[in-house]
């Protein structure tokens, strides 16, 4: 791809000199809004990233050999921009990502980024799309980073070169005016196993989710909790973002122990709902806990804090506590207000661009 730019600050196009694109940005949802450019950064045979570009946004040349497409061998990360009252644009917990994508590549036997070379390229991502950041308060320009096997391979190992790729899209919310959703626990298929991916954030933990998603809509459902594989009995993780129950003054989510995502908002929830006089407990919880709950709430990059409206298991629906009141808005609010820049962050959580 041509070497558009190589150096920040925005680049001089005709386009690009608009301070907003044309969207109804009062309409944004969760879908694919093509934005101008994306990065690409490929892996050496070395084993070194070097020399990433923007380039626009467009179809890629992959082999059909790649090791991405015939074993599934890839990583994603979501994450948001943020544009401010001030105009000033903000990223939330980048590094996380960086992190979180390094921890993935050693999982799937694939060379990463450096921390820094993730937010160098993200940086400029949202500076090249900056006209596609949504106005304070319409919504956030998700950023996808992408680490795929792009080499060539036949037999079942892992490819010879990689590629580090970032698109953006403008987005609202995941779920239309954040309704509270109505989920059912899926008691006979499962998203992750022990000892093996579900703890990452790799490609092949989404698509196995299709089958049971399929059958809870079907129902009327908006989705599914899995349960643990060993046992049949534990809290695990919706389709796309961990969950949360409250009861009386204590927080429970499962723990980290392999088979759940570590959510980024997840562990901001963790970290902010103290500050509200919460006590919080990373544990198992067994599907009766839910049953019993007072609240219950999802979290996500997408989603940030969604809180739902009923839980459906094995014929007994069980009904929760949502509204303003509710700790799910209050985190909702705390958590967007840092995102945002109306709350200060004193966590250190966000980066100026
Ligand atoms: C996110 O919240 O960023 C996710 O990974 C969910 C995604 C499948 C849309």
């Amino acid at each position: 791809p041509p070497n558009l730019q190589t150096s920040s600050g925005p680049i001089n196009t005709a386009d690009s000199n608009e301070e907003y694109a044309r969207v109804n940005w009062d309409a944004l949802g969760f879908g694919v809004i093509p934005t101008d450019f994306m990065y690409v950064m490929k892996c050496s045979k070395e084993g070194d990233f070097l020399h990433g570009n923007l380039t626009p946004y467009g179809n890629i040349e992959l082999s059909p050999s790649a090791g991405v497409l015939n074993y599934g061998q890839g990583l994603f990360e979501g994450l948001k921009a943020y544009r401010k009252e001030d105009g000033g644009i903000q990223l939330f917990r980048v590094d996380q990502n960086a992190l979180r994508m390094k921890m993935g590549a050693e999982r799937l036997c694939m060379p990463s980024p450096s921390v820094d070379q993730f937010i160098h390229a993200v940086k400029q991502t949202v500076l090249a799309n900056k006209r596609w950041v949504p106005p304070p308060g319409k919504g956030a320009l998700y950023l996808r980073p992408m680490l795929l096997g792009t080499g060539a391979v036949l037999g079942l190992a892992p490819a010879p070169e990689y590629t580090f790729l970032i698109f953006a899209a403008p987005v609202g919310n995941y779920h239309k005016d954040r309704a509270a959703l109505n989920l059912y626990v899926e008691d006979k298929l499962h998203r992750a196993i022990p000892g093996g991916t579900g703890g990452v954030k790799s490609i092949t933990n989404y698509s196995p989710v299709f089958l049971a998603q399929s059958h809870a809509k079907a129902k009327g459902f908006s989705d599914v909790i899995f349960l643990d594989s060993v046992n049949g009995k534990y809290v695990e993780e919706t389709s796309a973002c961990n969950i949360f129950i409250v009861k009386d003054n204590v927080l429970s989510t499962p723990a980290i122990q392999g088979t759940i995502l570590p959510g980024i908002t997840r562990n901001s929830v963790i970290e902010l709902v103290t500050s509200f006089g919460y006590q919080v407990e990373e544990r198992l919880i067994p599907v009766e806990d839910l049953l019993e709950a007072d609240e219950a709430f999802c979290t996500g990059t997408a989603m940030i804090v969604n809180p739902i409206g009923s839980i459906t298991y094995q014929g007994k629906r069980v009904e929760y506590r949502r509204g303003q009141e509710a700790l799910a808005q209050k985190l909702y609010e705390a958590v967007v207000g840092i995102q945002t820049g109306l709350v200060e962050d004193n966590k250190g959580w966000t980066l100026q661009l």
